[in-house]
This record gives C-alpha cells, structure tokens and sequence, in this order.
C-alpha cells in the first residue's frame, strides 16, 4: 500500500531515533568539522558576529562553532527531542548556545539580528507547496543584517532524479536495520522508512517527503525573496564512495547576501 506522508511531517519525524538512524551523516564529528570549515569560508564572518543555526537539529553544527570560538549562537529547531538532546550536550562540552524552539516559517527573532543564518544539512523543502519553503528564505532573510549572509544547502534534484536509487538498507551503530523505499514523483521525492529491531521486528514505520529543486530554481528564489547576490558551489562530496546516503548525497550549497 502506499502511503503518502503529511505535509507537516517533520513534525514528528525527529526523535531520538532519528540520530541513530541518520547517525552516519549527523553523528560524525569528523564529518561536521569538515561541513563547518566549508560554512566559515562560505560565508565570511568574522569572529564575535551572532549566527543563526535554522533548523539546527540537535545542534551539531552550533556546537562545534562555539567549541572554535565563534558566536554568539542562536540554535533553533522545531524538535523538543532534539534540542533537549542539544542542550545535554552544550552543558557536557561547557558550550553555550541560545537554544529556541519554533516554527523557521514565523521566526521568534528580531530583524537584522544576525550576521548570518545557516540553513544547512537538507532541513530545506520539507513542505511540498512551495509558498512555505518560500515563507522559510524569506524568514531568514528578515533576521540577517544588511551585508549579512545566509549558507543554505539543499538536496540536489539533478542527482537525484538521475539515479537515487529506489530502495535502500543499512545497519545503524546499535545494530538496528534502516529500510528506504524511495519514489520519484517530480517535483517531490517521497521516501517510506522503515526500521527493524532485531528481537522487536519493527519499531518505527513512517514517510516523508522532500521538494526537490534544480539549482536554477534555488538561485531564483533567493532572489525572489531579497537576497541581492547569489553563489553557488559545489559540496565537498563528504561521504565514503560507494555509501548510499540518499539526498545527503551530492548536496547543493549557496550562499546569498542582502544588501
Ligand atoms: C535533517 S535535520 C538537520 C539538522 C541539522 N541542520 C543538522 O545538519 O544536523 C532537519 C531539522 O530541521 C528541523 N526542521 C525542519 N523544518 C522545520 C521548521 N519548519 N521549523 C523548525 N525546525 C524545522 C527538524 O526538526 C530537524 O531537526
């Protein structure tokens, strides 16, 4: 039977579990140190500016600025679970980031507030209107300071669409089975996932949906919504050849400036 995700299903979709089953792209700390140094050069800031992580998750990214010395961070996310975690672990590393939870489409956060925003590590098009993944770069937007600049990084439709592949199955650190079923119905990719615990059968069964975009596509938004130039590079390929990481994969990276 095929089930269709709901358009808020990201609501839900980021528990614990979720590091686990991710735990290959958002748990290594090589990987994020490697994903920061290309931000810090993106975008250009200098030390002592406010950055904003925008759908920050459990933080990865925020923790590892301030452990450089970079800051004041502002962490924002619409997972309890994930900044409870997040908040666990700036207190462990004696780090300390502003740590807020809402909603990226109305911000809790004062114009101008921000040199920067990074909305990175696919947390983009996750709505399959457009009108609300719009509502997201506008909001980032508002909150970045005249001559400041946003890092956004989005799952590359082109890659995708030439060859994701439409199943795929890995095994997590704790030994649990992760199970894709992955369908292509442009311009969304719709994934099921599934996973198994060895004794327990399965534990956790739901779907999701990405709207994919071409970097034209990105570009023109960008625009649309305020930023005045608008680059985009290539991403380091950061995983293992020969891994399937579906849409970590052969991620699309921009940076926009306002004016
Ligand atoms: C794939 S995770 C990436 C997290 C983090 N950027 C990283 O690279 O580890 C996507 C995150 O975006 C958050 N998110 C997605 N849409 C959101 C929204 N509209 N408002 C707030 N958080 C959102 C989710 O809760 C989740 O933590």
């Amino acid at each position: 039977m095929r089930k269709q995700p709901h358009s808020n299903w990201w609501k839900e979709a980021f528990d614990l579990l979720y590091l686990e089953t991710d735990a290959r792209s958002v748990e290594d700390p090589a990987q994020t140190a490697r994903e920061v140094d290309l931000y810090l050069k993106l975008g250009g800031w200098k030390k002592g500016e406010p950055l904003l992580d925008l759908c920050g998750g459990h933080g990865r990214h925020t923790l590892e600025l301030l452990a450089r010395g970079w800051g004041p961070l502002v962490l924002l996310d619409y997972s309890s679970a994930l900044l409870l975690e997040a908040k666990k672990r700036a207190r462990q590393r004696a780090l300390h980031p502003i740590i807020l939870r809402g909603e990226a489409q109305h911000l809790p956060l004062k114009d101008h507030a921000f040199a920067g925003v990074l909305l990175v590590g696919n947390s983009f098009g996750y709505s399959p209107r457009d009108k609300d993944n719009i509502t997201l770069l506008k909001q980032a937007h508002r909150v970045i300071q005249p001559k400041g600049r946003l890092v956004l990084e989005v799952a590359n439709r082109e890659f995708i669409e030439k060859g994701l592949p439409p199943t795929s199955r890995h095994q997590t650190p704790s030994g649990l089975t992760v199970e894709r079923f992955r369908r292509l119905e442009p311009p969304l990719l719709i994934c099921r996932e599934r996973v198994i615990h060895s004794m327990k059968g399965s534990i956790k069964e739901h779907s999701y949906c990405l709207r994919l975009y071409y970097r034209e596509e990105v570009e023109k938004m960008l625009k649309e919504v305020g930023f005045t130039k608008v680059k985009s590079h290539p991403l380091l390929s950061p995983h293992p050849p020969g891994e399937d990481r579906g849409t970590m994969e052969g991620r699309l990276l921009f940076v926009g400036w306002k004016a």
